[in-house]
């Protein structure tokens, strides 16, 4: 405790203030200021400086063509993130350096690849997809556990060009079938199943589920991760993955790519039912992530980096296996479950392979404080010297806990704010630089200009909310939604004109120029660091034959920051009983996944709606809130809020 009193400091919020470790700021990447002004001046070199960090068969010819609201970054550039992620580190003498350790959910099993191993890895698979006719622009899905063929599978479609699409393994079968269809992938990357908290789940039976009306997929590869327990393959469509790998080639010519090929395609939960398709690109993607992560995390050649996400997510793309992997870091990837087979799995991992930097999001956290301190306590954490969060805002009392009990008031904090739109952390501190504050993920990235504006676009004076916006471009941004550039200006170019991002976030900026973001202004919901749309629970919801009508809204928790509530009318004279309530909540868990069941399910006569028959959702969720839900003098029936109001009492 001692420790961490020497260097707080009071601001008139009364908020702490830590400034950077003096041992640590010495040693940091990035620890001279001038770095904010350099790149606020020079942007385009300030970037084509860190683009010549990787590998290029040719230089762009331009660093930046932005003919808002389409961005190209390092024009006629030719590159190859896989040869980028691989290679050279085995050509520059890394070849021997761990790239990859995966840690299965059983304590027994785990594995370590060196760059040279990864490279004999990527390369076979690469080789076994282009024997099942997969080519440059061909999109291949995959919908995997936390398995190493995952990352090797994305460095394998990178390598021969074929964009990877990958679909949470928590998804449902309608919400992958959705994506195949939408992509029109060829190929789709499964697995028999995985562990989870010690049990065998199957996956293989989604997955066949969801290729019934998934006419494109021609070929499906099964990663055996359970020993082929009891399943059926369709002869002429199936392979197994090491059937498929075991006499490829280790060698396979990276194709090379224009910077502004597209790397992937990750479907994220937008405002209407329809997920949307955010493409990346190559050569921007690669230097945004890369700078980021080192700069963001302080990587040295000797650290043991983990980031706890799935690689489901974009976190997993960005931070488990590009950018670190382009900067020849050594990365760890888990399959599990953090209670398995106690609580505290997380902190046995860090001991066991002396993790340095840490990144996890702040729902873990809070987890891991209502557990308690006796499991980190339980076991030697003291190689950690850097932490991350990502995902949701942090509150400051879980930012405190995990900076006294898991980095033991030593290490430093980076709360990264970004999103699948951005690809790469955008609002975030420089570890040797920048003074932290629980709670704010500080300023925007070197060069970078961040701010928050009103609803007629006027930008807002220190601390009064309004909108997060992107003033300028960066290089890993979307280029655009898979074939719906509409929707890609409507939804993020439309609000404030072309050249002018729009977050989706609410946030304020403090007298110190410090972001606060508190949440998403729209209808997604983010559930455990989880993004969802509630549209999407809505629609799910009134599939359902007893369902009339759904309004569904977050609710605020004290562990996943929100959980969905659902609101709803039945069809006729339908009662609402538990059973019932059962059955809806298991319906939406069965066409979204497990991760969209609603936490509780309201029926009701009647939802307050406008005149014009509009539901009002910013009044449920006031109620959920228990704050005060103002005037509701404009709806067509004011009397339902009082008496779903004492209902909730
Ligand atoms: O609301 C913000 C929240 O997560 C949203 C993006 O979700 P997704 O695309 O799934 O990507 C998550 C991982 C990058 C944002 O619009 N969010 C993310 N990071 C933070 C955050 N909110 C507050 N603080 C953060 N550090």
């Amino acid at each position: 405790m001692a420790e961490k009193e020497s260097h707080i400091k009071t601001t008139l919020e009364d908020t702490n203030i830590y400034p950077p470790p003096e041992e640590f700021k010495k040693n940091a990447n990035i620890n001279d200021p001038e770095i904010y002004k350099y790149a606020e001046e020079n942007y385009e070199e300030f970037w084509a400086e860190r683009a010549e960090k990787l590998d290029w068969y040719e230089k762009w010819d331009k660093v930046l063509e932005w003919n808002p609201p389409y961005a190209k970054w390092f024009v006629n550039g030719k590159i190859n993130a896989s040869y980028n992620c691989v290679d050279r580190h085995v050509e520059n003498g890394k070849g021997d350096k761990t790239a990859l350790i995966w840690e299965g959910e059983p304590t027994d099993e785990s594995k370590k690849l060196t760059f040279s191993e990864l490279q004999d890895e990527v390369s076979k698979f690469a080789n076994g997809l282009k024997e099942l006719g997969v080519g440059k622009g061909d999109i291949v899905t995959f919908y995997l556990p936390m398995v190493p063929e995952l990352a090797i599978g994305l460095l394998a479609c990178a390598r021969i060009g074929a964009p990877h699409s990958v679909v949470f393994g928590g998804f449902s079968p309608k919400a992958l079938r959705d994506r195949l269809q939408d992509s029109k992938s060829k190929v789709l990357v499964t697995a028999d199943g995985y562990y989870r908290r010690g049990k065998k789940l199957k996956m293989w039976e989604n997955a066949t589920d969801a290729l019934e009306g998934a006419d494109s997929v021609e070929k499906v590869v099964v990663v055996d991760r359970l020993e082929r327990d009891d399943i059926s393959l369709e002869e002429d469509r199936d392979v197994y993955y090491h059937d498929l790998v075991e006499d490829k080639s280790t060698e396979c010519e990276p194709e090379k790519m224009d910077s502004e090929d597209m790397l992937f395609l990750m479907y994220t939960s937008g405002t209407t039912g329809k997920p949307k398709g955010v493409v990346h690109t190559t050569g921007g993607y690669l230097t945004g992530t890369s700078t980021t992560h080192k700069w963001v995390f302080d990587i040295k050649d000797d650290d043991m980096y983990w980031c706890t996400a799935d690689i489901g997510w974009i976190t997993g793309h960005s931070y488990i296996v590009y950018g670190p992997l382009a900067n020849g870091a050594t990365t760890i990837m888990y399959e599990g479950s953090p209670d398995y087979p106690d609580k505290d799995r997380f902190w046995q991992i860090v001991e066991k392979y002396g993790v340095t930097v840490l990144y996890t999001a702040p729902t873990a956290i809070r987890l891991f404080m209502k557990w308690g301190k006796k499991y980190p306590e339980r076991c030697d954490l003291s190689t950690l010297r850097l932490l991350g969060s990502v995902g949701e805002p942090i509150n400051p009392s879980a930012w405190e806990w995990y900076r006294d009990v898991i980095g033991s008031g030593k290490c430093p904090i980076v709360d990264t704010w970004w999103q699948t739109e951005t690809g790469m952390i955008l609002i975030t501190p420089l570890p040797g630089l920048t003074d932290l504050k629980p709670g704010s993920a500080t300023r925007p990235f070197p060069g970078l200009k961040a701010d928050i504006y009103d609803a007629g676009g006027k930008s807002l004076p220190a601390n009064q909310g309004g909108y997060l916006v992107i003033n300028r471009p960066w290089p890993a941004m979307l280029r655009t939604l898979y074939e719906d550039p509409e929707r890609y200006e409507q939804t993020y170019w439309s609000e404030y004109g072309p050249d002018v991002y729009f977050a989706g976030d609410g946030a304020r900026v403090d007298q110190d120029g410090y972001f606060w973001v508190v949440g998403r202004i729209d209808d997604v919901l983010n559930v455990a660091g989880h993004r969802l749309s509630t549209m999407e629970m809505e629609s799910a919801l009134v599939d359902h034959e007893a369902v009339a009508e759904a309004a569904v809204v977050g609710k605020p928790d004290d562990l996943k920051g929100h959980v969905p509530v659902a609101y709803v009318i039945l069809e006729g004279d339908r009662k609402g009983s538990d059973e019932l309530a059962q059955e809806l909540r298991a319906h939406v868990g069965k066409i979204i996944g497990p991760i969209g069941k609603p936490a509780a399910i309201r029926f009701s006569e009647d939802l307050p709606k406008t005149r014009s028959g509009k539901i009002m959702r910013r009044i449920l969720k006031k109620l959920e809130a228990g704050e005060d839900y103002g005037d509701t003098s404009t709806l067509r029936n004011p009397d339902i809020v009082e008496q779903l109001k004492s209902k909730l009492e």
